[in-house]
């Protein structure tokens, strides 16, 4: 599949499930801070091969969903391959079109796929139509001015007040960053 030179290679996949990244994320403890409930329907948008998508599935439970969708059908064939519970529903498709009703979505989550997509403008425009009202969304990525050389080329990150100034300008309201370390930031918004 021909890519964008901003995309994750899936080439890389075992990056995205190492041990390593494991202890630094720790994702239901970092997750926890959402607020998250039982029956929830999440989308998390460029899910990889399931770094996120296996704790959140843990958090909203049987009687709710995680909308995974990825361009790539290799990283999603290795989330398949992990045992996905029922909830997990795997979605094939580019951003940034979001093949999902209008309003079917609580919590919106982005995890290092903000930068990749193009145009941004487009993809915030479809998480506003797919997040219900008073739905939020969430963009975890990495810090143009971050400390470490791991991470996508520094040309091809957005910053957090870049983040807002689009969710903002596509009606989402009470955009702002929550949450930085030396190398990534939190971004979150509601309907
Ligand atoms: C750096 S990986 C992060 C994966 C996952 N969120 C995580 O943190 O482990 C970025 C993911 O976004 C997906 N992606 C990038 N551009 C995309 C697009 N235009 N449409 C759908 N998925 C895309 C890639 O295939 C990849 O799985």
């Amino acid at each position: 599949m021909p890519h964008n030179d901003k995309r994750f290679d899936p080439q890389h996949q075992h990056r995205l499930l190492n041990a390593q990244r494991q202890s630094q994320w720790d994702p239901p403890r970092f997750l926890a801070r959402f607020g998250l409930t039982p029956g929830q329907s999440v989308l998390e948008v460029g899910s990889g091969p399931g770094f996120w998508t296996f704790p959140l599935a843990e958090i909203v439970g049987a009687t709710g969903q995680v909308w995974a969708v990825d361009v790539s059908q290799e990283l999603l064939d290795a989330l398949a391959e992990r045992n996905p519970p029922p909830q997990i529903r795997l979605l094939h498709g580019e951003l940034p079109k979001i093949a999902l009703p209008d309003a079917s979505i609580d919590w919106a989550w982005l995890a290092f796929v903000f930068h990749e997509v193009e145009p941004p403008e487009q993809l915030v425009s479809e998480l506003r139509r797919v997040v219900r009202a008073n739905g939020r969304v969430a963009v975890l990525d990495w810090r143009p001015d971050a400390e470490t050389e791991a991470g996508p080329r520094r040309a091809h990150r957005v910053s957090p007040d870049q983040v807002i100034t689009f969710l903002q300008a596509a009606g989402f309201a009470r955009a702002a960053q929550t949450w930085q370390d030396a190398n990534n930031y939190l971004v979150e918004a509601g309907q």
